[in-house]
C-alpha cells in the first residue's frame, strides 16, 4: 500500500521545528547573514526543544521519530535559512546517525546520548584542503602506537569545525594501500575538540550560509585512543559513504523547504507589484517561474519522501537520496534564481531575503556530493556500473 498521509507526529514535530525556527532565528537571521556571524544560542534552543535527536531512538537519548521527521524537521529549518538545516546534516546527518550504525556499545554511551540529547554537537571530517569529491584524495594519517593512533592531518569546509565538540575523522591506517589509493586503508575515528594537537578556525568570506559556522580541523599528532576507531580498521571509505546517504537525504529535504520559501516569498511581492497596470503575478512568463517553482518542489519532496520511507523500512536508499539531493538542490537553485528575477531590482539587494535563498541554494550544488559526482552515480546505476551491496552495519529501520 502507497500512503500520502502524514501522521500526526509528522505534523507536531515539523510545527515544533517551525515554531523553534521562526521563534529563534527568523527574527535574526538578516543581520546575522549580513555580518556573517554564527548564532550559538540557536543550537541550545533546538537542545530544549529535543530536535538535535529527532531520529535517534528514545534508548539513546533521542526523540525516537522516524526518518520522514527527520526530513520534514529539516524542511522546515530551511525554510528559514539554510545554516539551521545544515546543523542537522552534519551532527544528526553525518554523525549521530553514523554512531548509531556503526558505534558499539561503548561509544554509543559515550557519544552518540549526548549528542542525540544535544549536550554535545558533532561533525564530520572528511574533506581536506586537496580532496573534496575524491574522497580517497584524503592525505590525513593515523599510525597505531600501543593502544593509541596518532593522527596527522588538515581537514576543509567543514561544518561547525569551530562549535563541535566532537569530530568524526578519516584518515589512512594502511600507507602502502594509500599509496595505490586503495579505500580500504582508510579509517574513521571519533575525536574529542579536547584531545591533543586539535585546532580549528572558521572560514570567513563565503559566498552563503553566511549565518553557519564553516571551518578547517588541524590535527597535529593527536592521540586517538583504540576505542575511538569506529567501526573495524579500513572501513573508513564505506563509513563516510554511509553517512553521507544520512546527510544527502537531509540536504534534499532542507532544500525543498529553501523552494517553498522561494514561493512564499514570491507570491506575496508578485500580487501587490505592478506593472503595466497589473499586479505581475498575472503576467505569463512570472507565471512560468511560479509553475517552475511547483514542479521542484512536488516532484523534489516526493524524492525525498521516497529515500526517508526506504530508511524506515532498513532498505538502502544510496540511489534515491543521490537521486533527491541531485534534484532537489538543483531545483532549489533555480527557485532562488527566478525569486530574485521576480523581485527585479528589489531582489538584488537585502532589503528581500530572495538574495539570500540564491546564495545559500549555491552551496548545496556543491556540498555533499556535487551535481556532477550525483549524475555520474545515476548514470553508473543505470548502466550497470555500480550496484549496492550489503553494509556490515546498515541504519537500523524504525521502530515504533
Ligand atoms: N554505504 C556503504 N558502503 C558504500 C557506500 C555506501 N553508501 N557507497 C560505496 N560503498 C562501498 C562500496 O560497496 C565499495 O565497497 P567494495 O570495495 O567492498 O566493493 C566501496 O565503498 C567503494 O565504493 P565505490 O566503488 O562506489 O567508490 P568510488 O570510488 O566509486 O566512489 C564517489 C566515488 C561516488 C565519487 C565517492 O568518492 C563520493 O561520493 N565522493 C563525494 C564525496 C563527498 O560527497 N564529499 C563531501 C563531504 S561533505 C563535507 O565534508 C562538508 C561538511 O561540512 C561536513
Amino acid at each position: 500500500m502507497i500512503d500520502f498521509e502524514f501522521t500526526e507526529d509528522h505534523r507536531i514535530v515539523a510545527e515544533l521545528a517551525r515554531d523553534v525556527v521562526n521563534k529563534y532565528l527568523k527574527p535574526k537571521i538578516a543581520e546575522l547573514d549580513r555580518s556573517g556571524a554564527h548564532d550559538p544560542d540557536f543550537i541550545s534552543y533546538l537542545k530544549d526543544a529535543d530536535l538535535l535527536g529527532v531520529c535517534i531512538p528514545e534508548k539513546y537519548g533521542g526523540m525516537g521519530m522516524d526518518y520522514i521527521s527527520l526530513g520534514l524537521v529539516c524542511e522546515e529549518m530551511e525554510y528559514v535559512d539554510t545554516s539551521a538545516r545544515v546543523i542537522f546534516s552534519v551532527h544528526t546527518g553525518l554523525n549521530s546517525m553514523t554512531l548509531y550504525s556503526w558505534g558499539n556499545d561503548l561509544q554509543k554511551e559515550k557519544y552518540l546520548i549526548p549528542q542525540a540529547k544535544g549536550e554535545k554537537i558533532g561533525t564530520f571530517g572528511l574533506t581536506e584542503p586537496a580532496a573534496g569529491s575524491d574522497a580517497v584524495g584524503i592525505l590525513s594519517t593515523a599510525e597505531k602506537h600501543g593502544g593509541k593512533y596518532i593522527l596527522n592531518g588538515e581537514k576543509m569546509w567543514i561544518s561547525l569545525a569551530d562549535v563541535a565538540d566532537n569530530f568524526l575523522i578519516f584518515a589512512w591506517t594502511d600507507n602502502v594501500k594509500k599509496n595505490n589509493r586503495d579505500h580500504s586503508g582508510i579509517s574513521a575515528f571519533i575525536v574529542e575538540r579536547g584531545f591533543s594537537g586539535v585546532t580549528t578556525g572558521s572560514i570567513h568570506g563565503k559566498l552563503g550560509v553566511r549565518a553557519g559556522n564553516t571551518g578547517w580541523i588541524s590535527l597535529q599528532d593527536t592521540e586517538v585512543p583504540e576505542e575511538n576507531l569506529l567501526g573495524h580498521e579500513g572501513e573508513g571509505f564505506k563509513i563516510a559513504m554511509a553517512c553521507l546517504d544520512s546527510g544527502r537525504y537531509t540536504v534534499a529535504a532542507g532544500s525543498t523547504g529553501l523552494i517553498r520559501a522561494c514561493m512564499d516569498t514570491c507570491k506575496e511581492y508578485a500580487s501587490t507589484r505592478k506593472t503595466f497596470q497589473q499586479s505581475i503575478d498575472h503576467h505569463q512568463l512570472v507565471k512560468e517561474m511560479f509553475a517552475e517553482m511547483v514542479y521542484g518542489y512536488e516532484a523534489g519532496r516526493l524524492l525525498w519522501l521516497k529515500a526517508g520511507w526506504l530508511r524506515n523500512i532498513g532498505t538502502r536508499a544510496t540511489r534515491e537520496t543521490s537521486l533527491a539531493k541531485w534534484f532537489c538542490t538543483d531545483q532549489a537553485e533555480k527557485a532562488a534564481y527566478n525569486a530574485v528575477q521576480i523581485h527585479g531590482a528589489y531582489g538584488y539587494s537585502d532589503e528581500y531575503p530572495v538574495e539570500r535563498y540564491f546564495r545559500n541554494a549555491k552551496g548545496a550544488a556543491i556540498y555533499e556530493g556535487t551535481r556532477e559526482i550525483h549524475k555520474l552515480m545515476q548514470a553508473d546505476y543505470l548502466l550497470g556500473f555500480r550496484a549496492d551491496k550489503e553494509v556490515r552495519c546498515p541504519l537500523p529501520a524504525y521502530e515504533e
